[in-house]
């Protein structure tokens, strides 16, 4: 067997949600084969040394948008897919290993949804056991809010922040809780980016909901007062929706409710347009294509904010990066652990190293970063994809096409289990009494 298809990662800190342990990983043909101290492995291994360093599993990206057709452009980091139609939702549930379906509250005119149609894509959603996920802003009250920045003379990167501030969140994202619980349908709520929205997500989860918050790398790591900077291209870089807050203690505020399961996965919502894209709303807000980075560095920024910070340990870095996700889009523990026969998907992770985030220096196609000269620590030193060793001393070792797609089946127990009870116990049932038999007016 070739020796690039047989690693060994000695005396890390292997670090999984539940429990860190010192131990060796031993990786065969794209699996982990065995995990454990001092392992004799045979002669021919390839050894990464990971002393007094982390072994983490590979980071979970719950949200991206790669070469998303967007607001009259494409996203500039390539890969996506999508779709949507109540029988293809079946068949790519049932056969094609899609569990999750986002719909939309925002994008008036174009992807926004009514009260009634979010009811039926719930309902639906929860009859073949996928993950509703909602983009949650009330898209009438952004229109109607634009219309009135505009009024106004408000043209620049500020109008989009000032048009939809945080009740339009907070609003639609209790809007969409209460809808899904009308069908008893579990919910995903998508790009949490509000201290207020964040709170409503809480609560429900409190009052019983199954309801799981989804921050990004943007909104942990950055904040909306770049809207209001003088050089417009660097205040529209950070144009998204739901917008960055400018209240500044939004970003600490997320990062409490991840590490204490208020919210509970981390995405990046990575949806990037170079400057020139950005420009297409050089006079008018509006039409400033919503995204930004953050793919690349989500992992160090969430590590800096969230570990580094004292907020939480390591396992619940896990836990909020890779195994969460996992175990939410149903494939947990082939992925998300670092444990025998789970996919070697592993990354040796040095929590005391730092370094700066720039544009000049990041693998993306996009033209600046959000995250432009914050310095983090914790930089991953190897990573490995299914065995495969691709990205080492700063490399990449990657060739287009390498990814797979993980067929994904319904029914997660981790989102449904409740579910399930539920619909057996809580059935509303008719009271039995006599017929009324007493005068009734005639109409
Ligand atoms: O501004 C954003 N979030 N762009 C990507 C599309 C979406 O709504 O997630
Ligand atoms: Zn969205
Ligand atoms: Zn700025
Ligand atoms: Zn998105």
């Amino acid at each position: 067997m070739a020796e690039s298809s047989r690693i060994l990662i000695k005396g890390g800190k292997v670090v999984n949600e539940d429990c860190s342990v010192i131990s060796d990983v031993y990786i065969e043909n794209g699996k982990i084969v065995e995990v454990g101290p001092n392992l004799q492995i045979s002669a021919g291994v390839r050894v990464i040394n990971a002393t007094d360093k982390l072994v983490i599993p590979g980071g979970i990206d719950t949200h991206t948008h790669m070469e998303l057709a967007f607001m009259g452009t494409k996203a500039v980091d390539d890969f996506h897919i999508g779709t949507k139609v109540k029988k293809e939702m079946e068949t790519l549930a049932k056969e094609k290993g899609v569990n999750s379906f986002k719909m939309f509250m925002a994008y008036k005119d174009v992807f926004m949804l009514q009260d009634s149609e979010l009811y039926a894509a719930f309902a639906h959603c929860k009859e073949i056991g996928a993950i509703a996920q909602v983009h949650a802003e009330n898209g009438d009250l952004i229109a109607e809010g634009a219309k009135k920045m505009l009024s106004m003379g408000i043209r620049g990167p500020e109008g989009h922040e000032l048009c939809r501030p945080e009740e339009v969140e907070a609003e639609a994202t209790q809007r969409a809780i209460t809808i899904a619980h009308a069908v008893n349908c579990p919910l995903y709520v998508v790009h949490v980016m509000s201290k207020s929205a964040a709170k409503v997500v809480a609560d429900s989860r409190r009052d019983g909901r199954v309801v799981f918050g989804e921050p990004i790398a943007a909104g942990l790591g950055t904040d909306g007062s770049h809207y209001w900077h003088k050089d417009w291209a660097h205040a529209a870089g950070f144009v998204m929706g739901p917008p960055l807050r400018p209240d500044p203690s939004t970003p600490a505020y997320l990062m409490d409710l991840l590490a204490n399961d208020d919210l509970s996965v981390t995405g990046t919502d990575n949806c990037t347009f170079s400057v020139c894209q950005k420009a297409l709303g050089k006079d008018d807000f509006t039409k400033i294509p919503n995204g930004v980075n953050g793919v690349e560095d989500r992992m160090s920024v969430i590590w800096e904010r969230g570990v580094h910070s004292g907020k939480m340990d390591e396992n619940r870095f896990v836990a909020i990066t890779s195994s969460t996700a996992a175990k939410i889009f149903n494939f947990y523990p082939q992925k998300g652990r670092i444990g025998k026969n789970s996919d070697a998907d592993v990354v040796v992770w040095d929590p005391n190293l730092t370094r700066r985030i720039s544009a000049k220096t990041h693998h993306q196609a996009v033209d600046y970063n959000i995250f432009e000269g914050m310095e983090c620590h914790g930089v991953p030193i190897v990573t490995i994809s299914r065995g495969k060793v691709v990205y080492e001393d700063g490399q990449l070792h990657i060739s287009p096409g390498q990814g797979r797609f993980i067929h994904r089946g319904p029914f997660s127990d981790f989102v449904y289990k409740r579910i399930r009870q539920r619909d057996q116990v809580d059935r509303p049932a008719a009271v039995i009494r006599k017929p009324y038999e007493g005068k009734v007016i005639s109409v």
